[in-house]
């Protein structure tokens, strides 16, 4: 696996409760620009989808949208103050089948968030943001946030 994006480290943070995973990913989506991607990687209920709800309320996505894992549907899409591509690739095999969905593409003018990044990780663009989740407990959870993006340095945990 090519842990390159490791080297634009930008911060962590342990998270006590889901709320708090959410607030995180609220404070990413305010800074997303179009175009931009976000990689979500984690073992099972790290909490992908978790922050992938507040990442959609910073982007604007109304609370009336329901923010699930897309495992079966592979793609959902929410509306915000740009369109919300939410995509989980955990069934996906091969970066082919990846690359057939024509999911870059598709949300070249929205933002796109992947759940199970970690499987593709050198399929995803140069300007991606990747977060990092580790389950620690229960009820804790490990966020590190990598991006060489301009807009993301901003950040605060
Ligand atoms: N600090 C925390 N942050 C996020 N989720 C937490 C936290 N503590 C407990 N949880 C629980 O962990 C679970 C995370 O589930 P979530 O669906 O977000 O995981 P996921 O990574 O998307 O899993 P999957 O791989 O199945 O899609 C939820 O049930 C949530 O309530
Ligand atoms: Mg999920």
């Amino acid at each position: 696996m090519n842990t390159n994006f490791k080297t634009n480290f930008i911060g962590s943070s342990v998270t006590d409760e889901m709320e708090e995973t959410e607030l995180i990913g609220e404070k990413i989506g305010h800074l997303l620009k179009p175009g931009q991607v976000v990689a979500l990687m984690g073992e099972l209920g790290a909490g992908k989808t978790c922050i992938t709800r507040g990442i959609a309320r910073g982007v604007g996505v109304s609370s009336n949208e329901k923010v699930n894992s897309p495992t079966f549907v592979i793609m959902q899409r929410y509306s915000g103050k740009m369109t919300v591509y939410h995509a989980d690739v955990y069934r996906m095999e091969t970066s082919e089948d990846l690359f057939n969905l024509d999911l870059f593409e598709m949300a070249e003018e929205g933002i796109l968030i992947i759940e199970w990044a970690d499987k593709f990780i050198d399929d995803m663009p140069e300007k991606t943001i990747f977060v990092e989740l580790k389950y620690l407990s229960e009820s804790k959870r490990e966020i590190a946030v990598f991006s060489n993006s301009k807009n993301i340095q901003s950040l605060k945990f």
